[in-house]
């Protein structure tokens, strides 16, 4: 179990982090939790592997979601307006958290930081447009889908700057914003791809009917970043309106019978983003080599959006960008032949992309 020393030092390395990212909130937070031996203390009580500063910080957001105090919200830029705050909010979140001791250690002791990032759709739907032009209707299977979010990307709108729109047929509660880097430019389909069915799979989803699960996943997000609450509250939105199909299993296991599911439909694509880098190397290889099985029978394709330097042994090829950073392949199976097309590197949430096939 980490000491309190190590604590304290997780928080100076993130304080460093969000301070490198632009969230001055989190990072006037860190610095105060660094120095407070009770606010450690309360972390001390999570799995020793959960032992990281933004479990803390998301069980008081997760907490602050409810509605129960307004001085510490205050200072929460997806909760209150601007020049709402008042006070020192390291005594405001110190008070909070001490005073919700119980409710925050269940929090703490038996939940796990998790993410559904609506913005990585705008990665994926250039390669949609190529693959709708190539093959017609799509079949979507997005692995390590969480919440399902990311089935919902024919109805997002899209906005590439420089570059074009894409609309969905009915207007959108969720505009992704996505600036283009570099020369090259970004293939925005014309018009929405079409997908004739959309399906996900997760060994632990995330049902979006379920108040506390997605408070838990906006308690994720982090406060600085308003505008990726806003948009995820917004997917959550749709989601419950129009309840993507999520099926509970493993990648490797239960991946050719959800294919098979969706053959009739379309063309089968399957994606994961951010996924890969949960599984330990040999699973990993086992997906890939599951894959290369299904697409050895039918045409298939896979979109990754993965970092490659926390995926080792993806078909990807690499110029060794830094971890954070996400990389776009296509990978095709035709006639039983495959062939794999790096497409583009993007910020991992979605907030650029630099195209490069
Ligand atoms: C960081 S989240 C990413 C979610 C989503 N793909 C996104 O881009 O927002 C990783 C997801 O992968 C799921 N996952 C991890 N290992 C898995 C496995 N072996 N089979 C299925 N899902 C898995 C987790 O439950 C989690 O929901």
């Amino acid at each position: 179990m980490p000491t309190l020393d190590e604590l304290a030092d997780r928080f100076r390395d993130f304080g460093a982090i969000s301070t490198r990212t632009r969230a001055p909130l989190y990072t006037r937070l860190a610095a105060g939790i660094a120095e407070d031996r009770d606010l450690l203390g309360l972390l001390q009580h999570a799995p020793p592997t959960q032992q990281q500063p933004v479990l803390l910080l998301a069980a008081v957001h997760f907490l602050l979601l409810r509605g129960d105090d307004t001085s510490l919200a205050a200072h929460y830029p997806n909760l209150s307006p601007p020049g709402a705050a008042e006070g020192d909010p390291v005594a405001l979140f110190r008070s909070f958290a001490l005073a919700r001791e119980e409710l925050l250690l269940q929090v703490l002791t038996t939940r796990n930081t998790q993410t559904n990032e609506v913005g990585r759709c705008a990665q994926f739907l250039p390669a949609f447009g190529m693959l709708a032009r190539e093959v017609g209707a799509l079949a979507h299977i997005d692995v390590g889908t969480s919440a399902g979010l990311n089935l919902l990307l024919p109805r997002f709108e899209y906005e590439y700057t420089p570059g074009s729109s894409v609309r969905p047929v009915h207007p959108s509660p969720v505009l992704l914003r996505c600036g283009v880097r570099g020369d090259a430019r970004v293939p925005v389909p014309a018009t929405m791809p079409g997908v004739a069915r959309s399906v996900g799979l997760d060994q632990s989803p995330i049902d979006v009917l379920d108040d506390d699960e997605v408070r838990w996943l906006e308690a994720c997000v982090w406060p600085d970043q308003a505008d990726r609450f806003a948009r995820l509250v917004g997917a959550i939105g749709m989601a419950r309106e129009h309840p993507p199909e999520v099926h509970r299993g493993d990648a490797v296991d239960d991946l050719a019978a959800l294919v098979d599911r969706v053959r009739p439909d379309g063309h089968p694509v399957v994606t994961n983003s951010w996924v890969l880098n949960y599984l330990p190397d040999d699973v990993r290889l086992r997906y890939v080599a599951e894959l290369d099985r299904l697409g050895s029978e039918h045409d298939l394709s896979w979109v990754i959006a993965e970092s490659p330097a926390a995926t080792p042994g993806l078909p990807v090829p690499t110029s060794d960008p830094p971890e954070e950073i996400t990389v776009i392949s296509l990978v095709r199976w035709r006639g039983g032949t495959r062939s794999v097309q790096r497409l583009a590197t993007t910020h991992p949430h979605g907030y650029w992309v630099q195209w490069e096939a």
